[in-house]
C-alpha cells in the first residue's frame, strides 16, 4: 500500500514547515506511547522515525512524504516529566499554534497506551482539540501487551470518560506497531480522508 515514504525536513514551528500543499495528518500524544513507532510501522521502514525507549525523544516537528503525495507528521510528546516549565510552555505554545494554524491538516491521531486509565493530560488534550473543531481519531497503542479482553476493558473505561464531556465519540483504532495489528485500518481512515483534501488558493 505504501510505495514510498521519505523524510522532509524538521522544524521547530509550523511557519517552517514544509508548504502546506498536500494533505497533511500528525500523530500525536505522550511521550513515549509510541508515535514514531507506529509511522515506521504504518509506511513498513524500520528507522524513518527516530524512536527510543527513552523518552522526549522527538523534540521537532518531523514531515514526511508518503507515496510523493501526502505528509505524515511526528510530533513531539507530551506529558514528559523531565522537562522544564519553560520548555512545556514552548511545547504547548508551537503545537496549538500547529494544530490551528497549518490549513492541510486532515486530520489529528492522538496515540494512547492502550494499557493506561484515562489520563487527564490525555482528555484536556482531546477536549482542546473538539473545543477548536480540530477533526481527530484515537488510536490505541501496544495492544500487544496485554490481553484482547484487558484493551477491550480499557477502551470502554475511555468511552465512558469521553463521553462525560461529549456527545459523539470520535472514530478509535487499535493498533500495535510490534505485532503490525491495525495497520490497515489506520491506513484506510487516512486514505479515506485523503480525497477530501483541496488546495489551498
Ligand atoms: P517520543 O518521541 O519520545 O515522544 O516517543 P514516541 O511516542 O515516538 O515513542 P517511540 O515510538 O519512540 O516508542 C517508545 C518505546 O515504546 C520504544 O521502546 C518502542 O520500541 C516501544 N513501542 C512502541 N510501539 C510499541 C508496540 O506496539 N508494542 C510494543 N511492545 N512496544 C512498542
Ligand atoms: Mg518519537
Amino acid at each position: 500500500m505504501v510505495k514510498s515514504a521519505e523524510f522532509v525536513k524538521s522544524s521547530p514551528d509550523y511557519r517552517q514547515s514544509p508548504k502546506a500543499d498536500r494533505a497533511e495528518f500528525a500523530f500525536i500524544g505522550r511521550s513515549n506511547v509510541g508515535k514514531s513507532s507506529l509511522i515506521n510501522a504504518l509506511v513498513n521502514k524500520k528507522d524513518l522515525a527516530k524512536t527510543s525507549s527513552q523518552p522526549g525523544k522527538t523534540q521537532l516537528i518531523n514531515h514526511f512524504l508518503v507515496n510523493g503525495n501526502w505528509y505524515l507528521v511526528d510530533l513531539p510528546g507530551y506529558g514528559y516529566a523531565r522537562v522544564s516549565r519553560t520548555s512545556r510552555y514552548a511545547w504547548g505554545k508551537m503545537i496549538k499554534n500547529y494544530m490551528l494554524q497549518r490549513e492541510n491538516l486532515m486530520n489529528v491521531y492522538v496515540l494512547i497506551d492502550s494499557r493506561l486509565e484515562p489520563q487527564k493530560i490525555d482528555i484536556e488534550f482531546m477536549n482542546f482539540l473538539g473545543e477548536n473543531s480540530v477533526p481527530f481519531s484515537i488510536v490505541f497503542t501496544k495492544i500487544d501487551k496485554q490481553t484482547p479482553n484487558k484493551t477491550n476493558s480499557n477502551v470502554a473505561t475511555y468511552k465512558k470518560e469521553l463521553l462525560k464531556y461529549w456527545e459523539e465519540l470520535p472514530e478509535i483504532i487499535l493498533t500495535s506497531s510490534e505485532k503490525r495489528l491495525g495497520l490497515d485500518v489506520l491506513m484506510n481512515s487516512i486514505k479515506g480522508i485523503i480525497p477530501y483534501y483541496q488546495a489551498q488558493e
